[in-house]
């Protein structure tokens, strides 16, 4: 496979069904109301659109209420008849025949596989029925087993002995009816009033579901029968499950005519969406292609999943990358499926045709100019009369996906050109007229090349970097092979609207061709800059390191790139977890940039230099961020090369934001966002997404919180920027924590963990333990807890990492320390805690490290002391917008007040942190209020749980419905419900998440769930 057109994962699995949600809901909902009375549900769409896949999940999912007769009849050059009713009823012949009158029972016997005659073919004219020679009658069999089901859930498989077998003998004996042949021929009114006999027999004690896939293939003959049934179904419990290919609701086998319109329902498959159609083909053929490569391709499909998958299975054999503009491959077996629509076409409906073709954006009014004069009418009404075409409001739209792809892969070259040079001459955009320009040129041309880099500007400064890439990758093309310096910079402006739009593998491929070759110098330098900055995204900053300092060092005479390569290099310390070499490095930044005299590299250098000198410790130099405003400001707009994050907004974000000055330090973040998406700069989100999310999460809005770590997520995932992958999953830990998602967080942040460590980021590292801390102290866990925190401990203080406020553990290992009977150690923590909020007046630090020592002194008997730290914790708290860590302030005071017998202060206490973990929705953190709470009540509940119930509260904690833990236990729902109600008031939790995490704590504290032991009949 070539490098760039797609990353593959190696294995190919069955997705199972895919992005079909809403369909399936509403076939269940339909399939569950009516199944008792006859009712009929059609799925259409077009071919390969899903209609079987979702046809075998809903026949499979009404198994459970249905029994099920299903056929899949398949096309066939000659139809046999009978086969779908064979498909459908032989292999449940043994309980309809007996219970038949003769005749009918006969008719039906003769109809089907086991009959002497059978199986019989249709004539051409559908007239007459015929029996089938013997060696045709043999291959028979083999189709009807390969169009079965499989034996699956669904279908019978084609081995099964059929009922009707023994009467072969007695219908040869009465020669009821010889045919030519001297066979018996079904006689078709009988044959019918025998399957309709047959489904009331079957449907007596459960309903029936008939199951056709692909309709329109049932033979003439089974499709009599049938609908001769469905006019007399009366109340009979039979329902229908159709699916259909065709675009329009045409209901078959006559059930429009049959039923009640409530009685029928249509599901129209239309195209999946992007990610569906990701998730398939990942699936199906592991791997995933870059995204404008992705998006081209759904495009051209339509979110038709076989064309998807035919596509994508065509390009990867093709072995590379479609180039800007040449059209994606539609496989010869696909394209057949539309081609008979474009027969037939006038020269100049054809000539419009291919015009909307090539056009990005066919408005009305460009392609009758580029159709050119009088014409243009009569044409386009010939293409939307044809069907061919339609309005889309001012755009003129295929009425098919495949319809444009294949119009264009037909045309020869020269076709191909005539048709966009026509385009470039109507077309009213730049980038448009430019676009089309080169792909009508004969072959290179300077000019054109020079429209195509402004086009590529105009793009990239409307936010569509993916644009800006491809008319700057065609210039590249465009560019006459004479050297000359516009075809390096071109490269390298190719280059960077692929990596701002998140197209990283593409880049690379340009940086390091562009390598190959290239002296010593400033301009390899930059190019090393940007081989180290995709480095640095896809394998960490380890590697890309050597590659900044490389570059430093080749760009000595030019102080722009020097001081870019410095900063960079001030990151990659920062990220090893050496701040003082950071800081260094950021100073030399800021001395090339004042060199170089650009405002915008001055005003990011400024600010790298303030955000580094925080980390260190120092208080914020709140004059290095607004002399970094003031040449921010004044810098205009960003240029689309600078290649760092975010930029120095990102920084003074930060600073804001561990400074516990969330609400500024939001909207500094927001502003960051909003100018990211506005600059299509996908490189940049995940980091600023990471962000957005810790900030929300500390705030307390945690569905917004959980909401940016999972767009950081998908955005990290889906342009292959695995080093900063951990980053917006620490973020997502940390809420799904908070939220008492344990079992998710802990799983996140350990592979958060992992990945940290293999592209050594010290910073990611830390936060990922300071979650699984947080987690272990959630669970009362202290060992656990102590040997996350305890590490990074060490990790931080190497790093020279002193600010307790960035990463916040401390407070959690303080908790954990005193738990496990370190009181000196968490003592001398406490002691820095505390230091480090008076220096810098951050009310975060000094109200966590007030609560600490509350929880200290009351352990140590010292009542006094713990009344007034929790008195100054909570003055600090009314300037710390941060209610998670309030509640926790005010259990702890309810814990020493607790201990100081002032019983009724502790409960008002205990009352006040719970309303704020139940208002936040913390549940572990509720439970452990509510404990506190009972603990001190007069009466404390009863303690364990009877045998039963623990055996329910786990299967609750596994996420169990109490259906399906009736059915697991053998004891009916309502059962479960009271057991459930007793659990609930056993262990003082109010809903199942709560339940599962008071659960999961106790197993983390002693190995057992609660109360265990105890059997059933002992007083619950
Ligand atoms: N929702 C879906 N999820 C996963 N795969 C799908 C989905 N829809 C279709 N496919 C796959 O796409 C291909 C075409 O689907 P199919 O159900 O056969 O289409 P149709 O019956 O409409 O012609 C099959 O390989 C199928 O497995
Ligand atoms: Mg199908």
């Amino acid at each position: 496979m070539a490098a760039g057109l797609a990353i593959s994962h190696g294995q190919t699995k069955d997705p199972g069904l895919v992005g079909r949600d809403a369909e399936v809901a509403e076939i269940g909902a339909f399939l569950a109301a009516t199944a008792g009375a006859p009712s009929a549900l059609i799925i259409v769409g077009d071919v390969g659109i899903g209609k079987t896949a979702v046809w075998k999940h809903a026949v499979h999912a009404a198994s459970g209420t249905y029994r099920v007769l299903s056929c899949r009849p398949a096309r066939a050059e000659a139809p046999l008849a009978f086969s779908a009713l064979d498909d459908l009823f032989g292999g449940v012949l043994g309980e309809m025949l007996p219970g038949l009158p003769e005749p009918r029972r006969r008719a039906l016997e003769a109809a089907l596989h086991g009959s002497p005659g059978g199986p019989f073919t249709i004539s051409q004219d559908e007239t007459t029925i015929q029996p089938r020679p013997r060696r045709e009658a043999a291959a028979r069999g083999a189709t009807a087993t390969r169009a079965g089901t499989g034996g699956g859930p669904i279908g019978r498989g084609g081995t099964q002995s059929r009922g009707g077998a023994s009467g072969q003998e007695r219908l040869r004996a009465e020669g009821d009816g010889p045919d030519g042949h001297g066979r018996p021929r079904p006689e078709p009114r009988l044959l019918a009033r025998a399957v309709l006999d047959g489904l009331r027999i079957l449907s007596r004690d459960r309903p029936v579901l008939l199951a056709v896939d692909d309709a329109q293939w049932v033979d003439r003959p089974s499709a009599q029968a049938l609908e001769f049934c469905v006019r007399r179904l009366d109340q009979a419990a039979v329902s229908i499950l159709l699916t259909l290919r065709g675009e329009d609701p045409v209901f078959p086998l006559g059930v429009e005519q049959a039923l009640s319109p409530a009685c029928l329902a249509c599901a129209q498959l239309g195209g999946l969406s992007p990610g569906a159609i990701g998730t398939i083909l990942r699936a199906r053929l592991g791997v995933t292609f870059p995204r404008s490569t992705f998006r081209r391709l759904h495009e051209a499909c339509g979110g038709n999943p076989l064309y998807a998958l035919e596509s994508g299975r065509a390009l990867l054999e093709r072995g590379r990358a479609c180039a800007a503009g040449e059209p994606i491959p539609i496989p010869a077996g696909i394209s057949d499926l539309v081609r008979p629509r474009l027969r037939g076409l006038s020269p100049d409906a054809l000539r419009v045709g291919r015009l909307i073709a090539a056009s990005a954006d066919p408005r009305e009014h460009v392609i009758r100019a580029a159709h050119g004069g009088q014409d243009s009418w009569a044409a386009m009404d010939e293409v939307i009369d044809d069907g061919l075409i339609r309005r889309d409001s001012d755009a003129l739209r295929f009425t098919h996906p495949l319809l444009g792809p294949v119009l264009y892969a037909e045309m020869t070259a020269g076709e191909r050109r005539d048709v966009h040079r026509r385009l470039a001459r109507s077309a009213g955009d730049v980038e448009e007229r430019a676009w089309h320009l080169a792909l009508g040129a004969d072959g290179p041309s300077g000019e054109i090349a020079g429209l195509l880099d402004d086009a590529a500007r105009h793009a990239a400064a409307r936010g569509a970097p993916e644009t800006a890439a491809v008319l700057a990758e065609q210039a590249m093309r465009m560019t006459p092979s004479r050297p000359s310096p516009e075809g390096p910079a071109r490269v390298l402006r190719a280059a960077d609207y692929h990596f701002r739009a998140g197209e990283i593998g593409r880049s690379r491929e340009l940086v390091e061709s562009a390598l190959t070759g290239c002296p010593a110098g400033a301009r390899r330098a930059a190019l090393l800059i940007r081989q180290a900055a995709i480095s640095c995204h896809q394998s960490g900053w380890a590697q890309a390191e050597q590659l900044f300092h490389q570059a430093a060092l080749e760009a000595a005479g030019d102080p722009e790139l020097r001081a870019h390569a410095e900063g960079e290099l001030a990151q990659a310390r920062l990220a090893a977890g050496d701040l003082p070499a950071a800081s260094r490095w950021a100073a030399a930044a800021l001395r090339s940039a004042e060199r170089a005299g650009r405002p915008r590299l001055l005003a990011h250098s400024l600010a790298h230099v303030a955000a580094v000198e925080f980390l260190r410790g120092n208080p914020v130099r709140a004059d290095l961020l607004a002399l970094a405003e003031r040449a921010g400001a004044g810098a205009g707009d960003e240029p689309v090369e600078f290649l760092a994050l975010a930029g120095p907004a990102l920084f003074a974000g930060a600073i804001l934001k561990w400074s516990d000055r969330l609400d500024e330090a939001r909207q500094c973040f927001t502003g960051c966002y909003r100018r990211t998406l506005d600059r299509g700069d996908d490189a940049s989100l995940p980091y600023l997404l990471a962000h957005l999310s810790e900030l929300e999460c500390w705030a307390g809005n945690w569905d917004a919180a959980a909401e940016y770590a999972r767009e950081g997520r998908t955005v990290a995932s889906e342009t292959h920027q695995q080093a900063m992958l951990p980053a917006p999953m620490c973020s997502l830990a940390l809420v799904l924590a908070h939220q008492g998602e344990v079992t998710q967080a802990r799983g996140l942040a350990t592979e958060a963990l992992g990945l940290a460590e293999r592209t050594g980021n010290v910073p990611l590292m830390s936060t990922a333990l300071a979650v699984l801390g947080f987690i272990a102290v959630s669970l009362d866990d202290y060992p656990a807890a102590h040997a996350h925190l305890g590490q990074l401990t060490r990790l931080a203080a190497g790093a020279g990492l002193d600010q307790p406020s960035v990463v916040k553990f401390l407070p959690d290992e303080i908790e954990a320390l005193a738990a496990l009977g370190e009181t000196g150690l968490a003592e001398s923590y406490l002691r820095r805690l505390r230091a480090r909020g008076q220096a810098l007046r951050g009310p975060w630090a000094l109200a966590t490290s007030a609560r600490c020592r509350a929880h200290l002194a009351g352990m140590a008997g010292d009542h006094v002391g713990a009344r007034a730290a929790c008195a100054e914790a909570l003055a600090e708290h009314e300037r710390l917008p941060m209610p998670f860590e309030l509640g926790r302030t005010l259990l702890t005071k309810g814990i020493t007040q607790r201990r100081a017998r002032r019983k009724s202060a502790a409960a008002e206490s205990f009352g006040q942190a719970l309303a704020i973990f139940e208002r936040l929705g913390a549940p572990l953190w509720a439970a452990k209020a509510r404990r506190e709470l009972s603990a001190g009540a007069p009466r404390p509940p009863a303690g364990g749980l009877t045998q039963t119930q623990h055996r329910v509260a786990a299967l609750i904690a596994q996420g169990q419905t109490n259906r399906e833990i009736a059915a697991a236990m053998f004891i009916t729902v309502n059962t479960v419900q009271t057991h459930v109600r007793h659990i609930f008031q056993k262990l003082g939790v109010r809903s199942r998440t709560e339940l599962a995490a008071v659960l999961l704590a106790t197993q983390a504290r002693t190995g057992v769930f609660p109360g265990a032991h105890k059997r059933d009949g002992d007083p619950g």
